[in-house]
């Protein structure tokens, strides 16, 4: 496995590759690797013939307030991991090598409407930071596929609408959501949690586990003041849990929209703070 902290270096070792005719999948992350990104890593091994692998905590998608500083930070453990799991390339930029210049200086990429809602209402301009480092790693790896966690559901719509809407030849992958038994979907914040909030993290995808079960049961597709009914319901039971919700919502899977009556294919999703960390989750509906 090849490391490489520099853009010229990297892209001279895969152009050598391409010239071969390799195809090249690239797993975007911010480290402190766990099985979710493993997974990433293992589908993007099964469809590529060169895996590169980046790891770059980057500070454009955290808000002022945010875990940037705090943010886990373990290179060494990582490569292990990666080397492991069959990675070729690790990119491993420094922060100046990313944004030489201050970052209210720099260009910026932005999906608008779809990044100012859900998770964008509550963390302004941090879709615009991932949105932003993704590209410049599409320009840096010129990856023939790209691999992303569906746990980060918006993410992940927001990433292919940029590739569409800038004509990109990439292949965006949506990986499935890799759980703890007890439910909870892996992350790195959850590291954050102590006993007592580790316990009760698992409400949040149970509580996204009765509203599909409701729905798929019982609504019928487009009624959507059920759909309201049984989200703000949900969230009053994140509260009775503990949790402080930021939001709970049914919406269309293909785009995050509010469904309409023909849709059945939906998605639910939620967030909620248990103390300092801030969970996310989503479960697909199928009506
Ligand atoms: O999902 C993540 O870990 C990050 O948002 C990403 C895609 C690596 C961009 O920094």
């Amino acid at each position: 496995m090849q490391t490489h902290t520099g853009i010229e270096t990297i892209r001279e070792a895969l152009v050598a590759e391409r010239v071969a005719g390799k195809s090249v999948g690239l797993v975007p992350t911010m480290g402190n690797l766990h099985p979710g990104h493993l997974a990433l890593v293992e589908t993007a091994r099964r469809d590529n013939d060169l895996v590169v692998v980046s790891i770059f905590v980057n500070p454009l998608q955290f808000g002022p307030n945010e875990d940037f500083d705090g943010y886990p930070r373990t290179l060494e453990e990582d490569a292990e991991k990666l080397e492991r799991a069959g990675t070729d390339v690790v990119f491993a930029p420094s922060l100046d090598r990313i944004y030489p210049k201050s970052m209210q200086a720099m260009t910026t990429v932005a999906v608008p409407g779809l990044t100012r809602i859900l998770c964008g209402a509550h963390r302004p301009g941090h879709f615009d930071g991932v949105t932003t480092v993704v590209n410049k790693l599409f320009n840096i790896i010129s990856p023939d596929r790209a691999y992303f966690g569906e746990k980060d559901y918006q993410q992940l719509i927001v990433i292919r609408t940029m590739v569409s809407d800038l004509d990109m030849t990439i292949e965006v992958v949506g990986v499935p959501t890799v759980r703890d038994t007890d439910g909870l979907a892996l992350s790195s914040r959850n590291a954050y949690l102590d006993t007592n909030e580790r316990a009760k993290a698992p409400g949040l995808y149970r509580t996204l586990s009765k509203m599909k079960a409701e729905i798929e049961s019982g609504v019928r597709p487009g009624d959507a003041r059920p759909y309201e009914e049984i989200a703000s319901a949900a969230s009053a039971e994140l509260e009775r849990l503990g949790f402080l919700p930021d939001y709970v919502k049914v919406r269309k899977r293909a785009d995050l929209e509010i469904p309409d009556a023909t849709c059945t294919e939906l998605i639910a999703l939620g967030a909620a703070s248990l103390g300092r960390t801030r969970l996310i989750d989503n479960l697909s509906i199928d009506l």
